[in-house]
């Protein structure tokens, strides 16, 4: 298994160009099963994640071919299984999202329940409720949902809570229902309105993306497009948060800024100069950062995926900052490395207190899941010494080659390939 070393104390510098999103390109690669045609992505992240859903989809049928522009033609779908089995699901959780396309265009798939997950429970009684209201027969059995429908109808549907996937699998199956179906309570998140857009232009009729109402005027059919992938907000505020903490500066070229305003205004709190310049962002990384409040909330609140790097930057300001998670139970996996890091911080129910220190220490630390790994890199940057992280498979689910990206700004990263555990 790879490892990622890191000798901290180097400033971020230069420019870098996001890459596209992780959680936009794998619903637009479950967007291109409700079409017979060709579907053609482009700035398509290289992640371990979008090799298992391109892996998903050549399961259901389709032919995948390339890699950073992915062409996807899902004609021989219908023809396979519908079925997204366990060794899939347990991988990746977003494989669940084929729920909704398979059913509408083919009345019937079979998809693992997700189970558990590294933070937390994270059901999906919301997506087939949703489904549900659309016309779905339901059965549960032996770990798996089976789901079928003559043909999905409209329905008025209410979201008991705010889910991006669950938004994203009911919207999907709504575009090919008979007649009009009106979803309230549901996600903002740019991914869905990505989506959205993408959907409008295989020929869906969607209203409403981006607000909390979403209506969708049924059609019958949908037609492959080609589609540029937006840039990942994620990935920009991962390594705004590394310029801040190194006093360095960067330039985070395509930074979707429009979609990280809470983000901007909290890294504005902890006295980071942000700037939006024509071509993206610019971040200035203080003489001190200042403590800084947050509690994620969906958006456009403060993202969950950016909580655990929020927290290294706590953890080197002036002063006392809270940490509050609303949105995954179990989502402070990160905190006992970063403890182990010399990193004072305490948990106390969904907050963590964390007191700043004026340098964390390298450590031998362990990721555990995607956004907790960044989190590690992140305090590597500004320890003390040598910071060694392993496990960094769930790094490489959601971040392309995040060490030779470090490096192009000045930091001292490198992997070591197969490194024994
Ligand atoms: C998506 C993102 C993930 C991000 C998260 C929050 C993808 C592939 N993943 O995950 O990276 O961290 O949004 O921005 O886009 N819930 C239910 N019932 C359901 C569905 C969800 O109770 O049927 C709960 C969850 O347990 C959680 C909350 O709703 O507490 C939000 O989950 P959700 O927005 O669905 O997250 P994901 O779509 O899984």
């Amino acid at each position: 298994m790879d490892k990622i070393v890191v000798h901290g104390g180097a400033r971020l510098e230069g420019e870098l160009r996001v890459n596209g999103a992780k959680n936009a390109a794998l619903l637009i690669q479950c967007a291109a099963l409700l079409t017979s045609g060709k579907t053609t992505l482009r700035h398509v992240p290289q992640l371990s994640d979008v090799r298992t859903m391109s892996r998903l989809l050549e399961r259901l049928g389709c032919a995948v071919e390339g890699d950073r522009t992915l062409a996807i033609d899902a004609a021989g779908v219908g023809d396979g299984p519908c079925e997204a089995p366990y060794d899939l699901v347990k991988t990746m959780r977003a494989s669940v999202t084929v729920m909704g396309p398979l059913l509408a265009r083919y009345g019937r798939t079979k998809v693992s329940l997700p189970g558990g997950c590294a933070i937390g429970a994270r059901p999906i009684d919301q997506h087939l409720k949703g489904l549900e209201a659309l016309g779905a027969n339901i059965e549960l059995s032996h770990g798996y949902v089976n789901l079928e429908a003559e043909r999905l109808h409209g329905a008025a549907f209410v979201f008991d809570t705010v889910t991006v996937g669950g938004t994203q699998n009911v919207m999907m199956a709504a575009t090919l229902a008979k007649g009009t179906t009106r979803l309230e309570n549901v996600a903002r998140e740019p991914e869905v309105q990505e989506l959205a857009t993408v959907l409008n232009k295989m020929g869906a009729q969607i209203r409403g993306a981006g607000t909390s109402v979403i209506e969708i005027e049924g059609v019958d059919e949908l037609v492959g497009v080609d589609h540029a992938i937006l840039p990942d907000r994620i990935e920009a505020g991962t390594i705004a948060v590394g310029a801040a903490i190194t006093g360095g500066e960067v330039l985070l070229l395509d930074a979707p800024v429009d979609h990280m305003h809470s983000l901007i205004g909290k890294l504005e709190d902890a006295g980071v100069q942000c700037v939006v310049e024509p071509e993206g962002l610019r971040v200035y990384g203080p003489d001190q950062i200042e403590p800084v409040d947050v509690v994620t909330r969906p958006h456009p609140g403060f993202p969950t995926d950016m909580q655990a790097q929020f927290m290294v930057l706590a953890s080197v300001a002036k002063g006392r900052s809270m940490v509050t998670e609303t949105i995954f139970e179990n989502r402070f996996m990160h905190v006992p490395e970063l403890q182990r890091m010399g990193a004072d911080m305490h948990i106390s129910g969904n907050t963590v207190v964390i007191r700043g220190v004026d340098r964390l220490s390298g450590a031998t630390v362990m990721a555990t899941d995607l956004r907790a790994s960044a989190s590690l890199v992140l305090a590597g940057l500004v320890a003390e010494g040598e910071t060694e992280i392993r496990r960094v498979y769930h790094l490489d689910r959601g971040y392309e080659s995040i060490e030779e990206r470090l490096r192009g700004l000045g930091a001292n990263i490198e992997r070591v390939s197969g490194a024994r555990m």
